[in-house]
């Protein structure tokens, strides 16, 4: 045997055993050729000694005969060691008793003995060896022979114990597996289950091996994972399902179950290995993730909320319905990238897709927050939308999808768009009121410091009036007694100038507003025509003149030549502006002064009005000077050419006919000045006679009675200018105060309608039981109709109806004075005294009582009362005069209004306390108002205006003595 294989076998004893059958064996002798199925015994010995296995043979009494080569071989021994019972040399002391005491039972009972033992090689390793040895009977059947054979087994030792060892760590894996796991034989019955799926389930093995498993799932579930986990029995191939298994507790989970089919190495099946794991958790999950997006549907859908996707790697975009809305496309048109781009508003196209940019951009990955507006692509409607989004980035950086939302906002654009009109409206209106605010108050200071100029003038105009009353009264005086051609001619200079200066007067009290007005229902529009012929002569040829009139004009309440002087005074202005030539347009029509004007202009109250308006087309006014042109003495005109009272008469003129003037000017373009008077709804009233031809008059006495005061003061003089004396009174109770005072009337002349508890029938028949022979004549801007109501005037009782000319009114008077009854005996002094100032005899020589704190004035008053031949006597102040008063008896107190302490009004009233019989002269520059003097002395008391000549005073001298 050569050293080489020894070699081999000893570090592989199983591999050298079989390889010497593979190589050589060399004999040292010849053989001869065996014939056909014959056989020697070198040829067995050969077999014998090259068998892979150790053999041996044993005589019946078990004392060994022979060990083939191999043994010794692989033991190191020779033939004469292992002989009979040699052998136990080879074995380990350990197991050799048992070896011993198997081999002997098997020597004893001839049974065939079996066992695997250690075998010592000739390295001294021990290896196992599976030993057989079989008896061979004689034909007696007594043992003869063993034939033993010990084979290595230490690979297949080592295999099994390998594979003890995985399945032992399978097992170990199985079971402590977070997971159930089971194993299938071929037939779909189950061989293993590990301990995850006991404890789960709590079976047993018993019941849960071979199909038992199926007893753990959910009744509803089981018919279905039986026919899926055997469908795929059949088939082989892997499977996965879900289930419910029942635990432990009786509750049932969730649980996938997931398995693939086993193939040994010949590629048989052999049946399933699988795991079952717990999902329920999962499933929890899986349904809380559904509610927490079915929630955030919800919420999306309820706030309108769109989710978009945009695939940049499949070039695909994902467009909800509610986005494709957004862009005015409906829900089931396919969308793409171009219905975006194409789909923005134009100027926001840039800086949209700047932004989306952007977001993809991996060195930027900016959120994409964006508000653009679309052009919808199937109806054009512009809508606002608001989008947010983020891309989204692989491994290498690339952005490959963008995703995002988008909302409508449109509504929140408007409602934006809506509050900020709103704001801006509100800041002009704010600024709008602060400006109004700011107009009014200029406007207010302005008429507040004409106001005051007001004030200030018409106390000058009073001052000056009393000059001038002097210097005229003096002059008319000086007159009789030139002869003096050249003496007479500075005399008539000197009057001249104090007529002119009588006029300056009267426009510094129309400022002040102190003009005694008479203002009357007129149409202004009629007016300014009758002003046309006189106009254009003033203006000159150069000048064109137009005037406009609108139809429907109302009338106003205005003193008609105050009106004719403030037109005049404009039109004047306007042709000096001029320069002479241009166009000077004067219009007349209806306004209506809002209450937006009023609150603007502090002194006007809102409503209807007659507005007449002088144009020009002159140098206009600066807006520096605009303010002061109202002022008085304010002119731009060189001196001796402007007195610049002028606006200042028209203003005061309007202000004291409770109207209203502005102003309007452009340098170089014109100017416009409007004159507001206000609307009467009365009829116009006759127009104003302006020739004296002589009227029936009488010289009988009259009560009037009329609450408005310029009405009364026109029916006054009215009366007045017809010769009759004139009593008067504000309503019925002072009229019937007078009566009483026991004055002999010959007519009560009252309105209709007064103020005060007394009625005016009630204060007529109060009259008649007192003066029988009263005549009565009621008027009243109402019809007769009107006022009787069906009923019947008292006898003796008439009405006229206003307005009234003063021909009718003289024609009513004297048709009711000579219709009353024949005066019975007692009325007969009466009667006389009214006829005798009628009479040619001189005037009666009176006592008057002057009093005027201005010595000038009352010097001048004093000269021409005693020019008349009256008995003059004089104080200088009211408590003088009172003293006066008590210790004597005058026939008439003539007394300035205005004194220093007392005044006048109220001296009057004491001196008719002390002497009823008195008459009462005042003398004033203003007209007389009801806070003067009370009642009952302003009833009985006339008035002389300043400045009043000699004459002027001889007939209210007259007058008003005539009346007591
Ligand atoms: N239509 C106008 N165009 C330009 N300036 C005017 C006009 N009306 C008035 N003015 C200016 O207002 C000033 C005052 O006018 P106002 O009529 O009060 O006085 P006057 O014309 O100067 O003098 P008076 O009218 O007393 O003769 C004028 O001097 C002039 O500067
Ligand atoms: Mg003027």
């Amino acid at each position: 045997m050569a050293a080489g294989e020894e070699q081999s076998g000893l570090s592989n004893p199983a591999g050298q055993l079989w390889a010497s059958l593979n190589s050589a064996t060399r004999l040292d002798q010849s053989l001869p050729d065996l014939p056909p199925g014959g056989i020697d015994d070198a040829s067995f010995r050969l077999l014998a000694d090259n068998l892979p296995t150790l053999a041996w043979i044993a005589n019946g009494d078990g004392y060994i005969v022979w060990f083939n080569r191999r043994w010794h071989d692989y033991c190191g021994t020779t033939p004469d060691q292992m002989e009979g019972w040699g052998w136990q040399t080879v074995h380990h002391p350990d197991v050799l008793p048992g070896v011993l005491e198997r081999w002997r039972r098997s020597i004893g009972e001839g049974s065939p003995f079996e066992m695997i033992y250690p075998l010592r090689g000739a390295d001294g390793v021990y290896r196992p060896f599976l030993a057989r040895a079989a008896p061979v009977l004689d034909a007696s059947g007594k043992v003869v022979r063993w034939l033993g054979k010990n084979s290595d087994v230490s690979a297949q030792i080592r295999v099994e114990a390998a594979l003890r060892e995985s399945e032992a760590r399978f097992r170990n894996m199985a079971d402590n597996a977070p997971v159930m796991m089971w194993v299938t034989d071929a037939s779909g019955a189950c061989t293993y289950l590990n301990r995850e799926w006991f404890e789960f389930t709590g079976q047993t093995a018993q019941e849960a091996l071979g199909l038992g498993w199926l007893d753990a799932t959910h009744p509803d579930d089981r018919p279905e994972a039986e026919r899926t986990f055997l469908a795929a029995n059949a088939r082989r191939e892997p499977f996965r399902m879900e289930y419910r298994l029942r635990r432990r507790d009786g509750s049932y989970r969730w649980a996938i179950d997931a398995a693939a089919p086993r193939f040994s190495d010949d590629g048989s099946f052999c049946g399933y290995i699988g795991s079952v794991l717990d999902i329920e958790e999962r499933h929890e999950t899986e349904d809380r993730l559904k509610e927490a997006e079915e929630r955030l549907r919800l919420a999306t859908e309820a706030a309108e909320v769109g989710f978009w996707d945009l695939d940049l790697l499949n070039d695909v975009l994902v467009w909800p319905p509610i986005v494709k809305a957004m862009f005015g496309i409906s829900a089931d048109v396919p969308v793409s990238m171009e219905d975006f781009s194409k789909g923005l508003h134009p100027e926001d196209l840039e800086p949209t897709t700047t932004a989306l940019q952007a977001a993809c951009d991996p060195r930027q990955r900016a959120l994409y927050d964006v508000e653009y507006r679309t052009i919808g692509k199937e109806d054009g409607v512009e809508r606002w939308v608001a989008a947010k989004g983020r891309g989204l980035f692989d491994a290498q950086g690339r952005c490959t999808r963008v995703i995002g939302t988008a909302i409508d906002i449109t509504a929140r654009k408007k409602t934006e768009a809506e509050l900020q009109d709103l704001n801006q409206r509100l800041e002009t209106r704010v600024a709008r009121a602060i400006d109004e605010k700011r107009q009014a108050e200029e406007a207010l200071r302005q008429s507040q410091k004409l106001e005051a100029i007001g004030k200030l003038t018409g106390g000058v105009a009073h001052d000056f009036n009393n000059l001038l009353q002097v210097i005229a009264g003096n002059l008319e005086l000086l007159a009789d007694s030139i002869d003096d051609p050249r003496a007479r001619r500075r005399l008539d200079h000197a009057q001249d100038a104090v007529r002119r200066g009588a006029k300056l007067a009267g426009q510094l009290l129309a400022f002040g507003r102190r003009t005694p007005l008479e203002p009357k229902v007129i149409n202004a529009g009629k007016l300014v025509r009758g002003l046309d012929d006189m106009l254009r002569r003033t203006l000159g040829d150069e000048i064109e003149v137009e005037t406009t009139i609108s139809g429907g004009l109302w009338n106003t309440h205005a003193d008609p030549m105050q009106l004719e002087n403030a037109i005049l005074n404009l039109a004047i202005n306007a042709r000096d502006a001029m320069n002479g030539s241009g166009k000077l347009t004067i219009e007349v029509g209806n306004a209506f002064l809002d209450d937006d004007y009023a609150r603007l202009h502090s002194d006007v109250s809102a409503g209807q009005y007659v507005m007449i308006a002088v144009t020009d087309t002159g140098s206009g006014i600066s807006p520096e000077l605009i303010d002061q042109v109202f002022e008085p003495f304010f002119s731009t005109k060189p001196e001796g050419q402007g007195t610049g009272l002028g606006l200042s008469m028209v203003y005061g003129f309007a202000k004291q006919s409770h109207g209203h003037v502005k102003i309007y000017s452009e340098v170089a373009q014109g100017t416009s000045v409007k004159m507001y008077l206000p609307r009467s709804t009365q009829r116009e009233d006759a127009p104003v006679v302006r020739d004296d031809a002589p009227l029936v008059g009488g010289r009988e006495t009259i009560l009037v009675v009329e609450d408005n005061e310029s009405v009364r003061s026109t029916v006054v003089d009215m009366l007045s200018g017809l010769g009759y004396h004139v009593l008067k009174a504000g309503d019925a109770a002072s009229a019937l105060a007078v009566i009483e005072s026991g004055a002999s009337i010959d007519l009560l002349f009252t309105d209709v309608v007064m103020p005060g508890p007394l009625r005016s029938p009630e204060l007529a028949r109060k009259a008649k039981d007192r003066l029988p022979r009263i005549a009565v004549l009621f008027t009243s801007g109402y019809t007769e109709n009107a006022i009787v109501h069906g009923g019947r005037l008292d006898e003796g009782v008439s009405l006229i109806s206003k307005p009234y000319t003063r021909d009718a009114l003289a024609r009513k008077l004297r048709q009711l004075l000579d219709g009353r009854p024949a005066p019975r005996p007692q009325d007969e002094d009466g009667a006389k005294r009214a006829a005798s100032p009628a009479g040619d005899g001189p005037p009666p020589r009176l006592r008057i009582l002057v009093v005027e704190d201005e010595g000038l004035v009352r010097l001048l008053a004093t000269d021409m009362l005693e020019e008349m031949g009256h008995e003059v006597f004089e104080a200088a102040n009211a408590e003088d005069a009172l003293r006066l008063l008590e210790a004597e008896r005058y026939d008439v107190l003539f007394t300035d209004l205005g004194l220093p302490g007392m005044g006048g009004g109220e001296l009057a009233g004491h001196a008719l306390r002390l002497r009823p019989e008195i008459a009462i002269i005042f003398a004033s520059g203003r007209p007389l108002t009801d806070g003067d003097a009370p009642d009952e002395v302003l009833a009985r008391s006339i008035q002389i205006s300043k400045p009043y000549t000699a004459s002027d005073l001889a007939a209210k001298l007259t007058l008003r003595t005539d009346m007591e």
